[in-house]
């Protein structure tokens, strides 16, 4: 038995590959274009012991999809690939649209050519898991939380363009019985997180002694769950999810983005004393063009019906995280000085 992963080398994606790996024997096949995100250190361990192949390409071509996804015969496939930073978005919507929506495109048609010839046990099994965000619906105010029923209103290029690829998963469900399922999980941290994002970056420019920007005045507000709370929400959904059905995924642990990084100061501060108090370094930046203000997921869907919680508690799995970039330079210092030093994007 085959899963096929795209997007397995990035951050939530490799998640995703070593947490299959613990949880069954099959063979794991991920494509990933290897973009400046993607990061094949991520797989090492994987790679190595034979438990993960790795097809380097990219998700746009749709006839090479349709011959990856034939030749892979894989159980279920989880659509992870994309271009998924907000700020780049801002930047170049362009490689947005081709990846999110064109790329899903492709890896749909080539699932419905793959299941349209499957024979009847197999064709019932198979699912497509669509990994979108819960960007898609746009912004909240003080109150309530998003659910499966909320009505898009993405804001940014990002956000628009996953919101696109959901359609489009939704309609080949409908269009064409393709078995498809829709994740919409909130924002993740956790081991291997390209360090543009918020978590990352702060806990890298904590360790150098540089200034820790912070958007606006740190009021925005979102929902935080460990990359494999949702590796495992994943697996559950393909293994007893309901096609057609989508599940919003989430954490429960809404906090604002000052709280984040003064929770980030004061455990360096234990970990690293001779850089405290690293609070000092806290600088209040111009804010990002179309911030979203607050973004929190009623993840009572997926808890009733699959049974699915998160397993840790932030401030736990934040500390972890921490440690792990810590204990990780081999991880992060290549990605430094190759790709991305730390500067600011999306000032539009
Ligand atoms: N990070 C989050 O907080 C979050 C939250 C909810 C949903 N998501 C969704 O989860 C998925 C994975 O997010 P992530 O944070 O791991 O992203 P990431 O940026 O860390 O990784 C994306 C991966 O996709 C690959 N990729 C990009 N363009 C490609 C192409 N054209 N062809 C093949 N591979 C390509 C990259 O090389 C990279 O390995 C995305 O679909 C994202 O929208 C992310």
């Amino acid at each position: 038995m085959t899963w096929l992963v795209t997007g397995g080398a990035g951050f939530i994606g490799s998640a995703l590959c070593h947490h299959l790996a613990e949880a069954s024997d099959d063979k794991i096949v991920v494509i990933d274009k290897l973009t400046y995100a993607g990061n094949r250190a991520s797989l090492g361990d994987l790679e190595k012991a034979g438990r993960v192949e790795l097809v380097v390409e990219d998700i746009t071509r749709a006839d090479r999809m349709k011959e990856l996804v034939w030749d892979a015969a894989p159980k279920a496939i989880f659509h992870l690939a994309a271009e998924t930073h907000v700020d780049r978005s801002i930047d170049g919507p362009g490689a947005f649209i081709a990846t999110n929506v064109s790329g899903t495109y492709s890896m749909l048609e080539g699932a419905r050519a793959f299941h349209a010839r499957l024979p009847g046990e197999d064709k019932r099994a198979f699912r497509f898991i669509h990994i979108s965000t819960d960007e898609v619906f746009g912004s909240l105010g003080e109150e309530g939380a998003f659910c499966e029923t909320t009505p898009y209103a993405p804001s940014s290029p990002y956000s628009a363009s996953k919101a696109g690829s959901d359609h489009l998963a939704r309609a080949w469900f409908h269009t064409f019985g393709l078995p498809v399922i829709v994740s919409n999980c909130s924002n993740n941290y956790g081991p291997r997180q390209f360090p543009e994002k918020l978590i990352p970056l702060m806990i890298l420019k904590c360790l150098a002694g540089e200034k820790l920007p912070v958007y606006g005045r740190g009021v925005n507000v979102r929902d935080w769950l460990h990359a494999e709370d949702h590796a495992r929400a994943l697996l559950m959904m393909a293994q007893n999810g309901v096609p057609g059905e989508t599940y919003c995924v989430g954490g429960g642990a809404e906090r604002t983005n000052i709280d984040i990084v003064n929770t980030i100061c004061e455990i360096m501060d234990d970990r690293r004393p001779e850089g405290a108090p690293h609070k000092r370094l806290i600088e209040f930046v111009t804010d990002r063009p179309g911030h979203d203000f607050r973004y929190a997921i009623d993840a009572s869907k997926i808890s009733s019906s699959l049974g699915w919680a998160p397993s840790r508690d932030f401030e736990t799995g934040l500390t972890e995280t921490i440690d792990w970039y810590l204990g990780n330079e081999g991880w992060w210092k290549p990605v430094q000085q190759s790709v991305y030093v730390g500067e600011r994007l999306g000032k539009a």
